[in-house]
């Protein structure tokens, strides 16, 4: 979800009014996905290299997110949404907030409609050092480890690879996304920023996924049987 402080430049407004400006992006895109049938939803709202910004902006973020959960936990749960929230292990997360994800996630828990990830305070680098050490923790032989019981050590590992990846604002890059689980993701960088992002554009990136031909490395057979 980027671009929230150029969309707050570009109107001579502070950088925390794209935030608040991005709520309304959320609560859309959250119901234009589980409307389209769309069985797991990833938002990345706070990376763990976010902490570098100021801790005015920090702060309110923190205090943005707390809020927007606790408006919106109604709804979410009304609409059978399944909330979890990846990483949340930094010291430095209000315990307020920490309380406030565990209660969404709790009661959303037996929810089947969609599964709503919120990555907040996470690193795809930091999920994979978190993996091995679990691995070495349980003792398990050099020789057993593979791609399939890595992933099982990694959060949430019933969570799907991740098959779309949009980003807003034009920028094209990971900065450390579920780095393990886009290996074969595909791509699309909508130049619109986030606080700008609406039901439409987001069908529009499903219409485009759905016209990709993914070969996850392999070729297609042939189409006609021919030799
Ligand atoms: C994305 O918007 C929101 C968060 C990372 C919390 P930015 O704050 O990165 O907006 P730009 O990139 O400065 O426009
Ligand atoms: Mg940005």
């Amino acid at each position: 979800m980027d671009g929230n402080g150029r969309w707050a430049a570009q109107r001579s407004l502070p950088r925390t009014s794209g935030h608040r400006a991005a709520e309304t992006t959320v609560i859309d895109v959250i119901e234009a996905a589980r409307a389209a049938g769309v069985g797991w939803l990833s938002l990345y709202a706070f990376s763990t290299e976010n902490w570098r910004r100021p801790s005015s902006e920090v702060d309110f973020l923190m205090q943005l997110v707390r809020r927007v959960v606790r408006k919106h936990a109604p709804l979410l749960h009304a609409r059978g949404i399944r909330c979890r929230f990846l990483g949340m292990t930094d010291p430095r997360i209000p315990a307020e907030l920490a309380q406030d994800f565990t209660d969404l996630m709790t009661l959303t828990s037996d929810n089947r409609g969609m599964t709503l990830t919120i990555a907040f305070d996470h690193g795809g680098r930091r999920d994979i050092v978190e993996a091995a050490r679990s691995l070495i923790r349980a003792g398990v032989p050099a020789e057993a480890v593979t791609e399939q019981s890595f992933a099982a050590h990694l959060p949430f590992p019933d969570t799907p690879d991740v098959d779309l990846v949009i980003r807003t604002s034009g920028e094209q890059r990971i900065s450390n996304f579920m780095l393990w689980q886009v290996a074969y993701a595909e791509w699309i960088f909508p130049r619109v920023l986030w606080p700008d992002f609406r039901a439409p554009h987001f069908l529009e990136c499903l219409h485009t996924y759905q016209q990709r031909e993914r070969r996850f490395g392999d070729v297609l057979p042939k189409q006609n049987g021919g030799s």
